[in-house]
């Protein structure tokens, strides 16, 4: 066969698609990994219709799956799942090979966690790239969900044309969900971003013409574009993050009132109000991830993004910055006291405690032989994994009786109600510091609290 033939021939046994773009055609999809990208994807593709199999090597968390128990939380993925599970539109299997085989597109969202040097961690994206080189028995797109350093996918899609003689796709589509609202940041997303070759752009279109229909912005790049989208926009809300936390620490000592100065500076549309509230830093498993490596990338070709080392530096010295506050909200005297920790996840309304705040705030109490009472509503087993040596208490009133102190380090609904007035009848002294700004000032100070927050000199 002639080269020309052959190109011809291959083009036409490549995924096939429907020529009226309106048409939504269900496809069989493998999802690699089934952390939180990799299930939220899985069960809202299987909600637009299609057929999905969720794989990945940890067979416990496959057996759990089978029996319909998410190991993680995240709010509206039971219930989501459970319909996609009675429409057999869902199945789960630790059976990579055979998972790969069986489908025309495969999306990967297996973990690139941050490794000791500071590095994104390849080592699961290389071994998925792997077993799909082994298991290609046909052309296939595979399209990366997982934060991958820019310039990846060109990279791997160069070793797989190497490595096998079917014309696969790799395309960039990157994910932009927020741990606890996961569900409706996929299926009511702010836009839609496409990364790769003219066809597997047509491909993932018609994967997500539901949304499409419901008018979705979608912007169509090349991987490498999409690849600095990702990194550039985590950047950016980690950048507001850090300058509204530097703002707070000016209106400490100034006397002006940070939530009243970002909602005014919020209210000017472009700036917007998302991402302004001051706090103990941002945590995560992505925004001190993704703001270390794209400053990696940016100092490797000669071009240091400075805004970003700032950020950085400054979410590095929150945690310190809040602390010596608490410090001083306590005299100066916190040797052997008894200290609540209300709030342990790196924010509401999820159980992971990955790079949160209120692990370093422990860990420096502890410097102090405090002895640590810790609430939080469903991070505590997770946050057992991080410390073991602290009493862990699964309710509030519990958790505040006696103590000489309580920190606010979540701003979960739950501690946003807590009933203060009943709270100063259980605690050794009424002195509450509020590093998430949700507890209403003039009723601590009626109830004779002393307390402090984030960016407020008048109440210091
Ligand atoms: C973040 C992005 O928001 C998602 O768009 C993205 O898809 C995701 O990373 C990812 O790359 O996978 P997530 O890490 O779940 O989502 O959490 P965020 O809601 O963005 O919060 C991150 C941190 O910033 C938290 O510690 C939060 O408390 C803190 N934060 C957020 C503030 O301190 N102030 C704010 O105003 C907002």
């Amino acid at each position: 066969m002639s080269y020309i033939i052959k190109i011809v021939f291959i083009t036409a046994t490549f995924i096939n698609i429907n020529s009226n773009p309106e048409q939504f055609e269900p496809r069989k999809i493998t999802i690699l990994g089934t952390g939180y990208v990799g299930l939220v994807t899985g069960v809202c593709l299987a909600s637009f219709g299609h057929e999905i199999i969720c794989a990945d090597i940890d067979s416990n968390k496959i057996g759990l799956l089978q029996k319909n128990i998410i190991p993680i939380y995240e709010p509206g993925l039971a219930k989501l799942l459970e319909t996609a599970i009675n429409s057999k539109k869902i199945s789960f299997t630790d059976n990579i090979e055979t998972s790969i085989q069986n489908s025309d597109i495969i999306f990967i969202a297996v973990g690139t966690p941050m490794n000791k040097a500071g590095k994104t961690d390849l080592t699961a994206i290389e071994e998925t790239f792997e077993i799909i080189s082994e298991n290609l028995n046909k052309p296939k797109l595979i399209c990366m969900k997982s934060t991958v350093p820019i310039g990846t996918c060109k990279m791997l899609k160069k070793v797989l044309k190497r490595k096998n003689e079917h014309l696969t796709e790799i395309a960039f589509n990157p994910e932009f969900l927020k741990e606890g609202s996961a569900i409706s940041d996929f299926l009511e997303p702010d836009r839609l971003v496409l990364g790769g070759s003219n066809r597997s752009i047509e491909i993932l279109k018609k994967i997500y013409l539901p949304l499409i229909k419901k008018n979705v912005p979608v912007l169509s790049t090349d991987t490498i574009t999409a690849e600095t989208i990702k990194y550039a926009s985590n950047s950016f809300l980690a950048t507001k993050i850090s300058y509204i936390n530097e703002i707070a620490r000016l209106c400490d000592v100034i006397g002006a009132d940070c939530n009243v100065v970002a909602q005014g500076m919020g209210l000017d549309k472009r700036i917007g109000d998302k991402f302004l509230k001051a706090g103990p830093g941002y945590g995560g498993s992505c925004f001190p991830k993704d703001s270390q490596e794209l400053l990696y990338i940016s100092r490797y070709h000669n071009k240091p993004l400075k805004i970003l080392e700032a950020v950085i530096d400054t979410n590095n010295s929150q945690c310190q910055y809040i602390f010596e506050k608490f410090l001083k909200l306590m005299d100066n005297n916190l040797e052997n006291k008894t200290i609540a920790i209300l709030g342990l996840s790196f924010k509401p309304n999820t159980d992971d405690v990955r790079y949160s705040p209120a692990i370093d705030f422990i860990h420096n109490l502890q410097k102090y032989n405090c002895k640590i009472n810790a609430y939080d509503p469903i991070a505590i087993e997770n946050m057992r994994k991080e410390i073991h040596d602290i009493n862990y208490i699964d309710n509030i009133e519990d958790t505040c009786k006696n103590v000489d102190g309580i920190v606010i380090l979540t701003e979960w609904q739950n501690i946003k109600d807590i009933n203060l007035e009943r709270l100063v009848d259980l605690v050794n002294k009424p002195v509450l510091f509020d590093t998430r700004n949700i507890i209403n000032t003039d009723l601590l100070k009626k109830l004779g609290y002393k307390y402090t927050n984030i960016g407020n000199a008048k109440i210091n």
